[in-house]
């Protein structure tokens, strides 16, 4: 009878709305209240619903790991389109040690750099900071965090170069700097990420010189480089025992000789338009079946379009703008 009494007492304390059994790690609770003393004071409107009275570990965008209770993820970002928040990732983000997955994302009025102190969340596997407007450089501290697996800071007014320190992330899979106003060269260092090397999306910034030749070594799922200003040989990117899916690098400056590349036969899309590209399409392209995406417009090519595999399926705006192509889907060659 006791213990069936108990057994409810228990039950009933552990849903209790007032928390007497309160997973929530002190600790914790303080800086997440401090976090939104920061944020509400600029009007922050998705922490309206952290109120002290209750579990933290319930509250809105938060995750406790499941034994210990520590926070382990924290996701902000707006619930309103017009949202009025405005303000800086507050430093009191890096007293939550146990965090492994940090978001904060459509927060258009976000600014200011990346806050130093998130060098001290050891343990986070995922950081996202995408679509605000914080500013300053691609922090070097960043490589600090071993544990990193994925990390965007993509659609942000980050400026500055790309550290090269980044690669020594031994676990990265997924690297997202796009859209930014990154300046400067794509380092050397990325050579030696640790193998395949993570998928690399750094399109919509203004990268600048060489790709390192050392990318050789890579192969990752994907390569986005497009919209840069990025010059000479690409030619690295390519080789036949590649696995890469997606290889998109147009519009830049690149000029280096086609004719005589072998493609990663898994390709789906290759796009290397706005280039200065020159040599011939080689027949090799005709064994890429998976191949859904292609696009060589406005380069310095020439000569006769490959005729087999998937290359006929796209039409003339895949070709165009070159200095003398022919053959289907244009005119056949003299
Ligand atoms: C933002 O502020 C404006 C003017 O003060 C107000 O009209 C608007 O409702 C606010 N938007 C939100 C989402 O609170
Ligand atoms: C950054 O701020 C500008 C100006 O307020 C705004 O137009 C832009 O959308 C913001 N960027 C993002 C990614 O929210
Ligand atoms: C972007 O950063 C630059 C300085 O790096 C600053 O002048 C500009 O105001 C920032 N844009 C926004 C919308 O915050
Ligand atoms: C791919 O081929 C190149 C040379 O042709 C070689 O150096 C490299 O080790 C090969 N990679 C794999 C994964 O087989
Ligand atoms: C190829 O790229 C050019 C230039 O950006 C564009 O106009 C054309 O529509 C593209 N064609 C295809 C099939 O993607």
């Amino acid at each position: 009878m006791g213990g069936i009494l108990g057994l409810c007492f228990l039950t009933f304390l552990s849903f209790s709305p007032l928390g007497f059994a309160e997973k929530c790690n002190p600790e914790d609770k303080k800086v997440l209240l401090q976090i939104k003393k920061d944020f509400t004071k600029n009007n922050l409107d998705q922490l309206a619903p952290w109120i002290p009275e209750a579990d933290c570990c319930i509250w809105d965008g938060l995750k406790c790991d499941p034994v210990t209770h520590r926070i382990t993820s924290l996701i902000i970002l707006s619930n309103l389109p017009n949202s009025n928040f405005t303000g800086q990732i507050p430093p009191s983000i890096g007293d939550l040690p146990y965090l492994e997955f940090l978001e904060f994302h459509k927060l258009p009025k976000l600014t200011g750099p990346i806050q130093p102190t998130i060098a001290k969340l050891t343990k986070l596997k995922w950081l996202q900071i995408s679509w605000t407007n914080v500013s300053g450089p691609v922090p070097d501290f960043l490589a600090q965090l071993k544990n990193l697996m994925f990390l965007d800071l993509s659609f942000n007014n980050l400026s500055g170069s790309i550290p090269s320190s980044l690669s020594q992330l031994p676990n990265l899979l997924s690297l997202h700097l796009d859209r930014n106003r990154l300046t400067g060269p794509i380092p050397n260092s990325f050579g030696s990420f640790n193998k395949p090397g993570p998928d690399l999306y750094l399109s919509h910034n203004q990268l600048s010189g060489p790709i390192p030749a050392s990318l050789a070594n890579l192969d990752p799922t994907r390569i986005e480089l497009s919209r840069n200003k990025l010059e000479g040989d690409a030619s690295m990117l390519f080789r036949r025992n590649k696995t890469t899916f997606i290889l998109d690098v147009s519009r830049n400056l690149l000029a280096f000789d086609l004719s005589k590349l072998e493609f990663p036969t898994t390709l789906v899309t290759l796009d290397l338009n706005h280039n200065q590209i020159f040599g011939s399409i080689p027949v090799g392209l005709t064994a890429l079946d998976s191949l859904q995406r292609f696009n060589v417009s406005y380069n310095r090519l020439c000569g006769e379009i490959p005729q087999g595999g998937a290359l006929q399926t796209f039409d003339a705006s895949s070709y165009l703008h070159n200095k003398c192509l022919c053959g289907s889907p244009f005119p056949g060659c003299k």
